[in-house]
């Protein structure tokens, strides 16, 4: 079958749903996040095609990306430089501000704005907060704004990890009624973590929704989320005792300690044996519970615990490829080009499988 052949009806543009700059969690509202799941869950069946990875790099081989990522960073890095090898997209990279012209004193407006002059998205993570927003609105000034995706921004934000957590949550949760109704524990540097803090800014979009936060009581959820969750009356608890709290919990989320953060060794203060999952914990998680981790893991997350089939964070790594796939489809509105396909037409386009 031909691939126009494979084609469904189109799905209307839908403007509430428009994504360009992709900076703060709290813009992300459930018809978005349900829009980006069911993105994501296509593109991920589409790429497992010769035909189908064919089409996708066929989507965008006119843009160009730039990774301005001046923090260290593995996944978010490679997960990203895969999204757009995926679709086509070439990339570029600093990787250093030592190789740039901020050496020179260029000032970091200007070099964002080179950047843009040559790039279709810039994706850039910064140890200072806030950096990402100043230049989506830097961009937002001038005549060829190109959308900024913030990558992790100092130990306050880092969206598009929370968008592949939900979508490893929806996906753990699709025979048990998806998100809703669940009680998630959140553990560890839960102060300086960006991933637990981004996660929470998304929560208000699941209906009754419980969460855990199990830390050390000086590296307790910051006042900020916990307003936030307060006003949008999603309940949350806090306890230093995770094996009181265990067994009640459908998702462990793991954090490490934010080592890099501290100012007088704070994390040494801490005994981390408390705030560790082995494979003791596992013998108190539910059955159809499941552990996360944004990795990199450190000493909290025993490697035993890599065996049990409630151990997500594999999975929940090479979602965020396929999420951040869906992320730049949104950005450049080509998500009805797949959302009108057939993930299996494609297949069947396969035939003896020539990468075999
Ligand atoms: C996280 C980060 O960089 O914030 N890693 C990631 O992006 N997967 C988590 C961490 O470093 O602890």
């Amino acid at each position: 079958m031909s691939q126009e052949g494979a084609r469904q009806q189109p799905v209307p543009a839908d403007e509430d749903t428009e994504l360009f700059h992709v900076i703060d969690p709290q813009v992300f509202e459930r018809r978005l996040l349900d829009e980006l799941c069911d993105l994501t869950t296509r593109v991920r069946t589409l790429a497992k095609s010769y035909a189908g990875a064919r089409f996708l790099q066929e989507l965008l081989p006119n843009r160009r990306a730039m990774f301005y990522f001046t923090q260290p960073s593995t996944r978010t890095f490679l997960s990203f430089n895969n999204a757009c090898h995926i679709l086509g997209i070439r990339t570029s990279e600093i990787r250093d501000r030592s190789t740039s012209s901020e050496v020179k004193g260029e000032s970091f407006d200007d070099s964002i704005r080179t950047f843009s002059s040559y790039v279709d998205v810039i994706v850039m993570r910064a140890r200072e907060p806030g950096r990402a927003a100043q230049a989506a609105r830097l961009m937002d000034t001038i005549d060829r704004p190109v959308p900024v995706i913030n990558a992790g921004s100092g130990s306050d934000q880092h969206p598009t990890q929370a968008l592949l957590d939900i979508y490893t949550l929806d996906r753990s949760f699709s025979e048990r009624g998806g998100i809703d109704g669940k009680v998630i524990g959140m553990m560890g540097d839960l102060k300086r973590g960006r991933t637990v803090r981004s996660l929470c800014y998304l929560m208000k979009n699941y209906a009754d929704v419980r969460l855990v936060f199990i830390a050390p009581g000086q590296f307790a959820m910051q006042n900020d989320v916990k307003g936030h969750l307060e006003e949008h009356g999603i309940s949350f608890s806090e306890t230093e005792r995770l094996h009181t709290v265990l067994p009640e919990l459908d998702a462990l989320y793991v954090t490490r300690m934010q080592s890099e953060w501290d100012t007088a060794d704070e994390c040494r203060t801490v005994d981390l044996r408390r705030f560790s999952v082995g494979t003791r914990e596992l013998g108190m998680l539910k059955p159809d519970g499941i552990i996360m981790h944004p990795l990199p893991r450190g000493p909290e997350l025993d490697p035993a615990v890599d065996m049990d089939p409630r151990a997500m964070y594999w999975r929940q790594e090479r979602n965020g490829m396929w999420m951040r796939v869906a992320v730049l489809l949104k950005i450049f509105r080509l998500e009805s080009r797949i959302q009108c396909l057939d993930p299996e037409a494609f297949a069947a386009q396969d035939g003896d499988k020539p990468w075999e």
